[in-house]
């Protein structure tokens, strides 16, 4: 089976570098990436490459090289449906604000919306491949809704989980560690479904890094992934706290645990705790499957992984006011960084906005600077919890376009992302500047703490 079209319905951070690189690596093949959001298409068709809507190191670049050519972004949902062979879904599945499953379940409406809409405008044969993340057996749903059209048309169903990183995606997508591909192995149909799979990869990616497994064991390994790799960050992250209480220092315990090769050294740096829209949706989410199977210790289990990463971002923030003799009221706080890491202008489930909504319930001013996020994002992030009024956020919050500016004249400073440039500020500028003593706290162990505390900083770091 030869795919001459590709379409991708979702133009987010999955479906729009994951394109580009196919785009990239398989030039005669037509992908278009559909969405519903105007404004995103609008940005990812913006004649400035610098204006796409999802910055990843390297992407402007591809997207300059194939839009146009072979890469075409679109609302035109329906259109692209029609004329492609094979169609990726990679539309968000966030965990559900509403009814049964409410806090744990991820919200699968968006994925059905696609299945009836593919459903409905399909007049050929297709390969349907969930690329978003989906509890297992999502795929017997989709075949359901998919073959009850009653017009003939047949589609295959397969399971390709995306397992980039944001701030890498461009490298991931183009050396990935593995390519997953999950296909109904017992039939003749999925079969050649799942090659048409494997050689659109394997255009760039080594025959012997694509994997072939049954649907579930797809569906499930994703999941599986990102709460192992979670766990990692708990893990290091617990004992950060027992470091802090000892004098013991977590990076040195990391670097010893991590040089066992049974263990491995990735994954281990401490931190003010993990973000991102994947790690806490989907460990919720299998966290809700095995609940639902009545397997409460495994529940349990990976639960805690949750229960460990909200305590870290709690606790910081705690030690912050503590630190500052108890009381942050009317005081000013710098941030610096509000992306859940570097690299990406990516905010959801950031450390960054529970630690300032923390700050802000104890009536502290806040300062906030990165460099890829808008000053929209980080008053929509606040809003979105609902902890004050719109308005309230907008007095206690300021955004500014330079980190120095955020400095002057405040009590402290807490070091949320990792951004490269933190390292390279002129930190003795930014201590004359601040009132004394200058509170430091790094929640990304960024930074060095000699020299922070020989410039005069009290300074504070995660696990030292
Ligand atoms: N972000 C990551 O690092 C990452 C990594 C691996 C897997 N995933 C998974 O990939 C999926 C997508 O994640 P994302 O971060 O790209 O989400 P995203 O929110 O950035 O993008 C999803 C897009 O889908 C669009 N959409 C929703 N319903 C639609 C419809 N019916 N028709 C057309 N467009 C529609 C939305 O408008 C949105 O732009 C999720 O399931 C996520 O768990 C994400």
């Amino acid at each position: 089976m030869k795919i001459k079209n590709i379409c991708c319905i979702g133009a987010g951070y999955v479906g729009g570098p994951t394109m580009a690189v196919i785009a990239q690596k398989c030039p005669k093949v037509k992908v278009t990436v559909v969405d519903i959001n105007e404004q995103r298409i609008q940005l990812w068709n913006d004649p400035d490459v610098n204006n796409i809507p999802v910055y990843e190191p390297g992407l402007s670049e591809i997207v300059e090289e194939a839009r146009g050519r072979n890469l075409f972004f679109s609302t035109d949902v329906e259109k692209a449906i029609d004329e492609a062979d094979m169609i990726f879904i990679s539309v968000n599945t966030p965990t559900k604000t509403y009814g049964i499953g409410k806090g744990m379940a991820a919200d699968l409406k968006w994925i059905e919306l696609c299945a009836r809409q593919i459903a409905e405008v399909s007049k050929s044969d297709k390969i349907v491949i969930e690329k978003s993340t989906l509890p297992v057996r999502t795929a017997a749903a989709l075949k359901d809704i998919l073959d009850s059209t009653g017009n003939g048309v047949k589609f295959q169903i397969l399971s390709n989980p995306e397992f980039l990183a944001e701030g890498t995606a461009v490298e991931d997508l183009r050396n990935p560690d593995r390519v997953l591909i999950g296909g109904d192995i017992d039939s003749e149909e999925g079969r050649e479904a799942m090659d048409a799979l494997v050689n659109i990869y394997a255009s760039w990616v080594p025959k012997e890094k694509i994997l072939t497994t049954n649907v579930w064991s797809s569906e499930l390994s994703k999941l599986t992934a990102n709460a192992f790799l979670a766990q990692r960050v708990s893990s290091i992250n617990a004992i950060s706290e027992l470091c802090e209480k000892t004098g013991a220092d977590v990076n040195e315990v990391a670097k010893a645990v991590g040089m066992d090769s049974r263990v491995g050294p990735k994954f281990l740096k401490a931190s003010v705790g993990f973000g991102g829209s994947c790690f806490q949706k989907d460990i919720l989410n299998l966290v809700y499957i095995a609940r639902s199977f009545n397997l409460q210790e495994v529940a349990d289990y990976w639960e805690q992984v949750i229960i460990m990463n909200d305590h870290q971002k709690r606790r910081f923030a705690a030690n912050m006011v503590r630190t500052m003799y108890n009381t942050v009221a009317d005081k000013k706080i710098a941030i610096l960084g509000w992306a859940f890491k570097k690299d990406t202008n990516d905010t959801r489930e950031s450390a960054a906005i529970y630690v300032a909504d923390y700050l802000l319930n104890e009536q502290a001013e806040i300062l906030v600077y990165d460099p890829k996020v808008t000053a929209e994002q980080i008053y929509s992030d606040l809003d979105y919890l609902g902890s004050r009024s719109n308005d309230a956020n907008r007095q206690a919050v300021t955004v500014v376009n330079d980190p120095m500016q955020a400095c002057k004249g405040a009590h402290a400073i807490a070091v949320l992302t990792e951004w490269d440039e933190f390292r390279q500020l002129d930190w003795q500028e930014v201590y004359d500047n601040m009132l004394k003593p200058a509170f430091l706290f790094d929640g990304r162990r960024l930074l060095r703490p000699d020299t922070k505390r020989e410039i005069g900083f009290e300074f504070y770091a995660i696990g030292n």
